[in-house]
């Protein structure tokens, strides 16, 4: 019984970094650096998240980010607390993040990588206790080093990604990320202050029976995606939808799933954003075994055209993911 109690520690996240690096003989560890600068703010902002509630920095912030969203006070500690690690990391030279209208340029003129994020997903479960998030895309910057990044560094499509993962604070907070060669978690053991390689090698179930959408925009939906709605209920697949796109989506990539978020008449491009959301979930849903689309093509291959472009999403098993295909332009 003892046993079975003992903390399983093996791979810490930084041991884990160093081993991959070491399979390429000719990195100069700068992107290595990178994700453990990531891995670093997570914990800030994980102690930051613990704390809301004791230390009043739930609630509203009382101003609006560039989406017309209300800011939370957790939504604004989390970005200032990423951009100040990545910063002082030194690797990355521009940053785009949810919370800030224009791109974020570090001073770290020699940095070779660009950063997307969404340093908090799913502000309005904050301050009711249900998981959040942090979700980041890293790519590496087309422009000459020496000057700030510029607009083109920063309006890659996804497949342009070397890495992308998401921190979820929940139950437990764990790191998901891939470099393009399989999807690894880390859980958290906040008393060590160190993350541990958890879940190797990380394979969503190609089928699944579990949907995730917010039914209560049903009569805003297109008729294919009803349809669609109307087949998982009449399958008695299983509902479940938090509201919050990391932990919705992390329990898709664990246990079999699909996560829609269609376009509705409120929010005709849909409502997630490609630089920051959508983008590092479709790199890590494929590298898995999923798909990401946004109804029609693989997200992955969308070619942005502003920061904070919106889409319609889908993601998940790869099974359900095509039936929904299937369904959806049916009706088209
Ligand atoms: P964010 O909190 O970063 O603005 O993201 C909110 C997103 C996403 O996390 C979630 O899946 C979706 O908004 C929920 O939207 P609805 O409340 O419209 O269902
Ligand atoms: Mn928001
Ligand atoms: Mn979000
Ligand atoms: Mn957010």
């Amino acid at each position: 019984m003892e046993s079975k109690l003992a903390l399983q520690v093996g791979t810490t996240l930084d041991r884990f970094i160093m081993r991959k690096q070491e399979d390429f003989p000719f990195a100069t560890g700068e992107l290595s650096q990178l994700l453990r600068d990531i891995a670093l703010a997570a914990k800030i902002v994980n102690r930051e998240v613990n704390h809301a509630g004791l230390i009043g920095i739930g609630g509203a912030y009382g101003a609006q980010n560039v989406q017309g969203e209300d800011q939370q006070k957790l939504d604004v500690i989390a970005n200032i607390r990423f951009i100040r690690a990545l910063r002082n990391g030194g690797e990355v030279c521009t940053i785009i993040s949810e919370e800030d209208d224009e791109m974020i340029q570090t001073g770290n003129c020699k940095g070779k990588y660009i950063v997307a994020m969404d340093p908090l997903d799913g502000s309005s479960n904050i301050d009711v206790n249900v998981s959040i998030g942090t979700i980041f895309s890293i790519y590496r910057r087309l422009s000459a080093f020496g000057e700030d990044g510029v607009m083109n560094d920063c309006l890659q499509p996804g497949t342009q990604q070397v890495a992308a993962g998401y921190v979820i604070y929940g139950p437990s907070t764990m790191m998901v990320y891939t470099t393009g060669n399989g999807v690894n978690g880390f859980t958290y053991e906040a008393s060590l202050g160190e993350f541990y390689l958890s879940h190797q090698n990380i394979r969503i179930p190609e089928n699944g029976n579990i949907y995730s959408c917010n039914d209560g925009n049903y009569w805003q939906f297109d008729e294919g995606t009803r349809a669609y709605l109307d087949y998982c209920r009449k399958a008695s697949m299983t509902a479940r939808y938090t509201g919050s796109l990391v932990g919705d989506f992390h329990r898709s990539l664990l246990k079999g799933g699909i996560y829609l978020y269609p376009a509705t008449g409120k929010a005709p491009n849909g409502k997630l954003r490609l630089l920051y959301e959508c983008n590092a979930l479709a790199f890590i849903a494929e590298q898995a075994g999923g798909i990401a689309t946004d109804g029609k093509k693989r997200v992955l291959e969308i070619q942005p055209t502003e920061l904070h472009q919106r889409l319609p999403f889908i993601i998940g098993s790869k099974n359900m993911v095509e039936k929904a295909h299937t369904i959806i332009q049916g009706q088209a």
